[in-house]
């Protein structure tokens, strides 16, 4: 069992077993004794089900079981020892006590999560005291015992007070606006992107969007490695402003395109050029940052192809993307003769995975992200999964028959009909996928841990359900602060029950192992990469390209939601 389905198991049994012991104690106020003894049996069974999938969980590393252990466990302990003597005499107060006790564990790990504090620990002892104390005094025999509301009163007090001094943590640092005029040399490659509300045709309807030069996807950009690009951002009349970020590409911090940490937004009617020297070939993609989740989703994004010197070949670019419920781009048949090389450059635009599968025809993955790989084996009749954000170029040479590409089973690019069902192929592990070499590195300076998981967070003007990096949301996690030069490693631990596809700005990360099995293939570089539930991913990077990076979940909505974080050069 993956330890993404122990995470959900866990709930399911923490929901359970708290349902299960106030069900328990109202049937024992109302309802038949008999009833009573069962629902309280279901409940015990439920109970030492999460006591299994807490200890699981903590073998698979201490983030994922932490609050369980330290604040649900001895919540569970007492449960099981207070009501478990009264399965066979059933009895509301001890049936209720374990409710609530229940009931606080799993409110602890939904609500706030890892990493364990005092504060909710008191809470959740307070919580069981008070409602413990009040149940006494409605359905117990005597007067309520001074210990539970002394008890209650007592973590009331000590919890508030912890919870409110645990707050200090540092918030961003304020942005720092880079205003260095780049030498890069004379552009060779001006392109003009303006950004404005326009209708344009998605399938067979026309749909309201927000597009560059009033088309969606924006012009694809193209260079050739060594040219300097130009380009100029307007805002005819997207309110809420735009920005350009170039999505794999590492240019220097000033032409990052992140409101409010590189630059100002471009607000209607204003301007910004940025200009970058295109030394890296590859598959790469632009988007405003600016509002980003509606921003990208509403179609403001498009393609960036940086060829090698000579390019050969076909060369399609596919980039997938969700309008208005409308999955794009729309099909395309082009022939392809016979022996001609073909790349297909793969992009993923949206917020969630996608699956390509290529059928007619072996192939390579012959770059992931704009890397090459090394020693990429040919393939067939397998898929691929792309996160959001993330490329891979595959390439094949022509044959006489034709050939299809698929994504979730629609075919989105093909040189002719073919009929094949490619549903049941299996996925390509990139991680296991070429020729090894030895890492580039054998220490790391520094460290860093990102547990990603969902919490209450309440220092905003509303508290809202945010996602959470170590407990906290945007503004308030504190920024990962690195010198230049050094090699860092980075750890990233999702405790969620949903995907994160992690992006950082301005470097590619190594991947050096997956829930602690080093990577085995060709060495992966990556800048967006799925970590399922339960994933536990070790990355590293060199520290070479100074500033203030974002560093965020690439499910825009999540990244907006609160998880979202930057990277500063100190
Ligand atoms: Cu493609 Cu910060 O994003
Ligand atoms: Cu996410």
């Amino acid at each position: 069992m993956t330890t993404g389905s122990v995470l959900a198991f866990d709930l399911l049994a923490a929901i359970l077993a708290a349902a299960g012991w106030l069900g328990a104690g109202a049937t024992a106020v109302a309802g038949p004794r008999r009833v009573a003894m069962a629902v309280g049996a279901a409940a015990l069974a439920a109970t030492l089900a999460r006591a299994a999938t807490t200890i699981l969980l903590a073998r698979a590393g201490w983030w994922f079981a932490a609050e369980k252990v330290v604040i649900a466990g001895p919540l569970m302990l007492a449960a099981v020892l207070v009501a478990g003597p009264r399965l066979l005499r059933p009895a509301p107060v001890p049936f209720l006590f374990a409710g609530y006790a229940l009931t606080a564990g799993l409110l602890v790990t939904v609500l706030h999560g890892y990493p364990v504090s005092a504060g909710a620990g008191l809470l959740a002892v307070a919580g069981v005291a008070g409602a413990t104390a009040l149940t006494w005094r409605f359905l117990g025999s005597g007067p309520v015992p001074r210990t539970a509301v002394v008890v209650a009163v007592a973590a009331l007090v000590a919890g508030i007070g912890a919870a409110a001094t645990a707050g200090a943590v540092p918030g961003v640092p304020h942005a720092h606006q880079h205003r260095d005029v780049l030498t890069v040399g004379e552009p060779a490659k001006r392109f003009t992107l303006t950004a404005g509300t326009a209708v344009v045709p998605a399938g067979d309807r026309d749909v309201a969007a927000w597009a560059f030069n009033g088309q969606v996807p924006g012009p694809q950009l193209t260079a050739t490695v060594g040219d300097v690009l130009e380009v100029t951002l307007r805002n005819r009349d997207i309110g809420r402003g735009v920005t350009l970020h170039w999505h794999g590409y590492d240019v220097p911090n000033s032409q990052d395109g992140v409101p409010g940490v590189t630059q100002d937004v471009v607000l209607p009617g204003r301007e910004f050029v940025y200009r970058f020297r295109a030394d890296r070939a590859g598959t790469y993609w632009y988007h405003t940052h600016a509002a980003s989740d509606v921003g990208v989703r509403m179609g403001l994004y498009g393609v960036l192809v940086i060829h090698p010197k000579p390019a050969t070949g076909v060369d399609v670019t596919v980039p997938v993307h969700t309008l208005a419920g409308v999955p794009l781009p729309a099909p395309a048949v082009q022939p392809v003769a016979a022996g001609d090389p073909v790349r297909l450059r793969l992009i993923n635009t949206d917020n969630t995975t996608h699956r390509y599968a290529l059928a007619g025809t072996p192939f390579r993955v012959v770059a992931i992200d704009g890397s090459d790989l090394r020693g990429p084996a040919p393939l067939s009749e397998t898929a691929v999964l792309i996160p959001a954000g993330g490329r891979y170029d595959l390439a094949f040479t022509a044959p006489d028959t034709p050939v299809a590409l698929d994504v979730d089973g629609r075919v989105v690019w093909s040189s002719g009909p073919v009929s094949a069902a490619t549903g049941g192929w299996p996925v390509l592990d990139p991680l296991t996928y070429g020729t090894a070499e030895p890492p580039p590195w054998s220490r790391y300076d520094r460290e860093f841990t990102l547990v990603l998981d969902r919490g209450v967070d309440l220092r905003g003007l509303l508290p809202r359900y945010a996602h959470t990096v170590n407990g906290a949301a945007d503004p308030d996690i504190p920024s990962q602060v690195v010198r230049f030069g050094e090699i860092v490693e980075l750890r990233i631990v999702n405790r969620s029950l949903v995907v994160h596809p992690w992006h950082l700005h301005g470097h590619h990360v190594l991947v050096l192992s997956r829930d602690g099995r080093p990577a085995t293939g060709g060495p992966l570089w990556l800048d967006s990469f799925d970590v399922r539930p339960g994933e536990v991913w070790e990355v590293a990077f060199r520290a070479d390209n100074p500033g203030m990076w974002a560093n965020h979940c690439h499910n825009l909505p999540h990244a907006d939601a609160g998880m979202t974080l930057h990277l500063i050069y100190g």
